[in-house]
């Protein structure tokens, strides 16, 4: 891994992966799609217009900067995806198929990040073991299984180095939630510092798995420099950080704010995907293939949420 391409730059992950990257020392191109602007932090290396499904462009690129890694981000996330199916499914499968011909043309590396959707009501909730039931009830999920799968066909078909992992929500200051059912937990710390309160639309008791950005970038990058020998899941790794429902994430801020109101008003669409995933992942596999071990817990996490968006609105927290 030399230099890479990062498709969806401007993202929630991509404008924080992009500057992680450039200063391990890679050469990395920022890849927009051209809809979303590139945020200007991004600017100070090379960066390029990249349209997932746009073969040519794709090419034009990986050819031009000698690309020899692709960081895949370009995808329509849960919420949005209902609604949007069709766009989800050409982005999340085509767009991965487009990418994963190149690879095999012209021998790239391809990280393309899996997601908790993959899990659907019938996969065990409690510590879901890597190897299980995957048949999610989403358009979002169903794309993250045929990506899944796509990649580990590329990888033994055609010896395309296809690797990926499967993120539980990712929480992070930088930039919003592209649109997913884990998004409160990014929300409710915005509104925890602008108006001491918050309307939750996930119903206490509902526990999902999540992450702070810091460790998932690390994740993504220590997966990819791993030796490929000493992996076996390769598509698609789970990774466990936290797990917590509203009200302990509220009881979280509370210890900084102790003021904070929760209320909720629940949304049915993202209360079912919610309640389709699982509680917390089983990733035995990825700390035993290649080290993972999570850094951030959930105070350490919310102590440092806070006071970046309090630094961001200027406001004390
Ligand atoms: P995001 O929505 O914040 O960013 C995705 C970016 O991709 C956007 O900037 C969008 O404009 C771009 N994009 C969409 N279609 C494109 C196309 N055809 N060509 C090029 N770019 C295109 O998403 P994110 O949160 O940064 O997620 C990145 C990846 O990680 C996705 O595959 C997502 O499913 C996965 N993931 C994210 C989370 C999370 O909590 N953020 C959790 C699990 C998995
Ligand atoms: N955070 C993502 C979502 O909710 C999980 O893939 O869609």
């Amino acid at each position: 891994m030399k230099n890479i391409l990062v498709i969806g730059s401007a993202g929630q992950i991509g404008s924080e992966l992009v500057p992680a990257l450039r200063e391990k020392g890679y050469f990395v191109v920022a890849g927009t799609s051209g809809r979303t602007p590139l945020p200007a932090h991004l600017a100070d290396g090379p960066t390029a217009i990249v349209n997932l499904l746009d073969h040519d462009a794709l090419l034009g690129t990986v050819d031009r900067f000698r690309v020899d890694t692709v960081f895949n981000l370009a995808a329509i996330l849960s919420a949005t995806a209902e609604s949007k199916p069709l766009a989800a499914w050409d982005v999340g499968v085509n767009g991965v198929l487009n990418l994963l011909e190149l690879a095999r043309d012209r021998r790239l590396s391809v990280f393309t990040p899996s997601s908790i959707g993959v899990f659907g009501p019938e996969t065990p909730h409690a510590a879901t073991p890597q190897d299980t039931v995957c048949r999610p009830r989403t358009m979002y999920g169903i794309t993250k299984v045929a990506g899944e799968l796509l990649s580990d066909y590329y990888r033994n078909k055609y010896g395309v180095d296809a690797r990926s992992l499967r993120y539980p929500g990712l929480i992070s200051y930088v930039t919003p939630p592209g649109g997913g059912t884990t998004d409160y937990a990014v929300d409710i710390y915005w509104k925890a510092v602008q108006n001491g309160a918050y309307e939750c639309p996930i119903a206490a008791g509902t526990f999902m798995p999540m992450m702070f950005m810091p460790d998932a970038l690390r994740a993504a990058v220590e997966l990819m420099e791993a030796d490929a020998s000493h992996l076996r899941h390769f598509n698609s790794f789970n990774v466990h950080a936290l797990s917590f429902d509203p009200e302990a994430l509220a009881a979280s801020i509370r210890r900084r704010l102790p003021d904070f109101r929760l209320s909720y008003k629940v949304n049915p669409l993202l209360q079912d995907i919610a309640e389709s995933w699982p509680d917390a992942l089983d990733d035995t596999a990825a700390r035993s293939e290649w080290g993972w071990r999570p850094q951030y817990g959930l105070d350490a996490m919310t102590d440092i949420m806070l006071d970046e968006i309090a630094k961001r609105i200027g406001k004390n927290a």
